[in-house]
């Protein structure tokens, strides 16, 4: 059984499908991509998944229990964290203050493990930034920023992580550092759910991609099979992105 799954999702913004009958399964210890050309519903999944999106119909489930219903705080109390396609950071708070937020939101249900200062501190470790622990957010770059909202996501102790393009805006240096953190960390047991436009990157970590096209699941399987379906190579054509190489 996926420990995420969602299964005959539609969302309907007035007259669009934004999704139309998609599924999707996300599996502990694995990078499992999604991926489509722009306004394929992606984003949308996400909301979905994280519970900021209602559906029209479908159903999500975690670890076998339903938590179509459930809020994004409970969700994120069950494990469900996320980072955003927009950055989602506190702009005036620091780099250490913004992951301890998430760190002592987690203490509020979990008593486990060390304090919310040395948790947030192994979480900056882990993703590399604990030299700026103190410098504000809204002096980073982008690329850095980003690194933040993971730190952040990961304060959480998630087992399923949902991350919005994390190498955009990252150089290349920071892009292989970033893949060799996620495979780190889907060796301890992490589900990951990867939405990625830069396609070497996906086809390099993904155990599983599923491809969408305005709003349905077109393809789902290993990096070579979706890579020689010839559905998602038409999908691809005219997008800005090109066929997924
Ligand atoms: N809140 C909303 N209200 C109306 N339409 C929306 C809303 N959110 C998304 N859409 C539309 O739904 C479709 C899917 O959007 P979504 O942001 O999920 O795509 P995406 O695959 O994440 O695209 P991108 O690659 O550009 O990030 C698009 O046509 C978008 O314009
Ligand atoms: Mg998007």
């Amino acid at each position: 059984m996926a420990l995420l799954e969602a299964m005959e999702v539609t969302v309907r913004f007035g007259g669009l499908a934004a999704l139309d009958d998609a599924r999707i399964c996300v599996e502990a210890g694995e990078v499992t991509g999604m991926i489509g050309p722009n306004g394929a519903g992606k984003t949308t999944f996400f909301n979905v998944l994280t519970g900021l999106q209602d559906t029209t119909t479908g159903r999500v489930t975690l670890d076998g229990r339903d938590i179509t219903r459930l809020s994004v705080h409970k969700r994120a109390r069950l494990g469900v964290a996320r980072t955003f396609q927009k950055l989602e950071v506190f702009g005036q708070l620091s780099v250490m203050e913004n992951v301890l937020v998430a760190a002592e939101m987690r203490r509020r249900w979990d008593r486990s493990g060390p304090g919310p200062r040395r948790e947030a501190h192994d979480c900056l470790d882990r993703v590399g930034i604990s030299d700026i622990a103190d410098v504000s957010v809204a002096a980073l770059p982008t690329g850095t920023a980003r690194l933040v909202e993971l730190a952040r996501a990961l304060a959480t102790r998630p087992r399923v992580l949902l991350l919005d393009e994390p190498s955009s805006g990252l150089n290349g240096e920071e892009t292989e550092a970033m893949a060799a953190l996620l495979r780190e960390l889907t060796g301890d047991g992490l589900a990951v759910l990867l939405v990625e436009h830069d396609m070497s990157f996906v086809m390099g970590l993904c155990a599983t991609i599923n491809v969408l096209s305005f709003g349905e699941i077109l393809a789902t399987g290993s990096p070579s099979e979706v890579q020689a379906n010839p559905a998602v190579q038409a999908a691809y054509l005219g997008s800005d992105h090109g066929a997924p190489r």
